[in-house]
């Protein structure tokens, strides 16, 4: 299978695997570095994890008005990073370990090694101005791995990828922080055996979205070679509660490891990366309709965003670093539009968008180049790469630990 021995014996550097520690709460929770001058006309910004062992910390950079970035601070996640049982990139085998919410103006972020979510409220008028709202809160489970809020972004839950894995739903208090929602906890043990830290990247916990009503709360986990892996959908109360039990529903016949999903709207519909073949599409009514879909060429497509400028999806090869640009019709038949590479072995994960100026740019993590690539989106089938912010020069003046195989998560937010 293409997916194991591209990943598996990409063989980059020791790691040393961290072992989850039980709930900490540091002091240090909020503590900014500056990196740069912070830009106050700021047309939006972009976070993501370094995703270290020792200190845990959002990286936020501004969006210019061109679309390119300014790295502006780093700010202590109040916990730990961690990295799966695997060499190189993709330490969390996830998407969305850190995740903004443009209605609520709040953005969540995990601490894999010390199984906790910390929350920050985000300052619309300086975006990567971010303060914490109460103290980090336990993600009931091992090895958090990604966050989703609501669309009104009251509320969120956190998917757990460890030996006791599931999700936890919260909703907000501007002032106390996450508050855990009743009947807001479930497990997904009996349908995924693994351990913390898991093996992978087969056979792990991938993503957690709600649906675009938020009736509903989707999980995605990887199968193995001989098991197709599966996508947990629970229904979601008035009050955030969950059902007792998830529908356990199937990728269609060849696929096989559903990692990083994105809402197909006014569709009740996801599409979620395949990274054994492609990408899946699940309609989350009628799963008679769920469908795969090759990329030609591929190796491990796993991250996935949607721009609503072209209407299309945009979706990151860890192998190929090739962005594929995929298009989904009314009748939820995908097809791919067009193939966008860049730098060859610079290991692209986590991807989001960002309208800046009635225009909208798809921000990259490049993790093994330790840079973010940014692209303009055109037209349907036209990206552009504008530029590639390197992390490494102000990471390091700053004083501040990054490391290409703990990089994790990219969230946008463009008010
Ligand atoms: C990351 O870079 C190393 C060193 O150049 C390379 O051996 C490895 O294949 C790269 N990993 C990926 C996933 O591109």
């Amino acid at each position: 299978m293409k997916f194991s021995t591209a990943l598996l014996t990409a063989v980059f550097a020791a790691v040393s695997f961290v072992s989850a520690a039980p709930l900490e709460r540091r002091a240090g929770t909020g503590t900014k570095k500056a990196m740069g001058k912070t830009k106050l006309d700021a047309s939006g910004a972009v976070y993501f994890l370094t995703n270290e062992p020792d200190v845990n910390r959002i990286i936020a950079a501004s969006i210019n008005a061109d679309g390119s970035l300014n790295l502006d601070n780093a700010i202590e996640t109040g916990g730990r990073g961690s990295h799966g049982k695997s060499n190189g990139p993709d330490a969390l085998f996830s998407q969305g370990a850190v995740k903004a919410s443009k209605k609520g103006k709040v953005l969540a972020a995990v601490n894999a090694g010390s199984n906790t979510v910390a929350l920050f409220s985000i300052n619309p008028k300086e975006p990567t101005d971010i303060n914490p709202i109460g103290d980090v809160v336990s993600s009931e489970g091992e090895f958090p791995i990604s966050v989703a809020f609501n669309s009104n972004g009251d509320r969120f839950c956190v998917l757990n990828g460890g030996l006791v894995n599931g999700v936890n739903c919260y909703r907000i208090d501007k002032k106390l922080g996450p508050i855990a929602i009743v009947n807001g906890l479930r497990l997904l043990t009996n349908d995924l055996q693994t351990s913390t830290p898991p093996e992978g990247p087969a056979n792990t916990a991938s993503h957690i979205v709600f649906s675009e009503d938020d009736q509903q709360l989707i999980v995605s986990v990887k199968g193995t070679p001989d098991k197709a892996g599966f996508f947990a959908v629970w229904g979601v109360n008035g009050d955030g509660s969950l059902t007792a039990d998830f529908k356990k529903v199937a990728p269609a016949k060849g696929g096989l490891l559903p990692f990083g999903m994105s809402v197909i709207p006014g569709k009740n519909a996801v599409l979620a990366t395949d990274a054994g073949v492609g990408f899946d599409i699940v309609d989350l009514k009628d799963t008679s309709k769920n469908s795969v879909v090759k990329i030609d060429g591929q190796v491990a497509t796993c991250w996935a965003t949607h721009s609503q400028a072209t209407g299309n999806f945009y979706l990151t090869d860890i192998g190929t670093a090739i962005v594929t640009e995929v298009h989904v019709d009314d009748n939820l038949k995908g097809s791919v539009v067009a193939g966008f590479p860049l730098t060859p072995g610079s290991a692209l994960l986590d991807l989001d968008i960002a309208t800046v100026n009635g225009k909208d740019f798809i921000y990259v993590l490049a993790a093994n180049a330790t840079s973010i690539d940014v692209l303009s989106i055109d037209s349907p089938g036209l990206a552009l790469r504008q530029t590639a912010l390197n992390l490494v020069g102000p990471t390091k003046a700053a004083g501040i630990t990054i490391n290409a195989n703990n990089l994790q998560g990219l969230t946008t937010f463009a008010p």
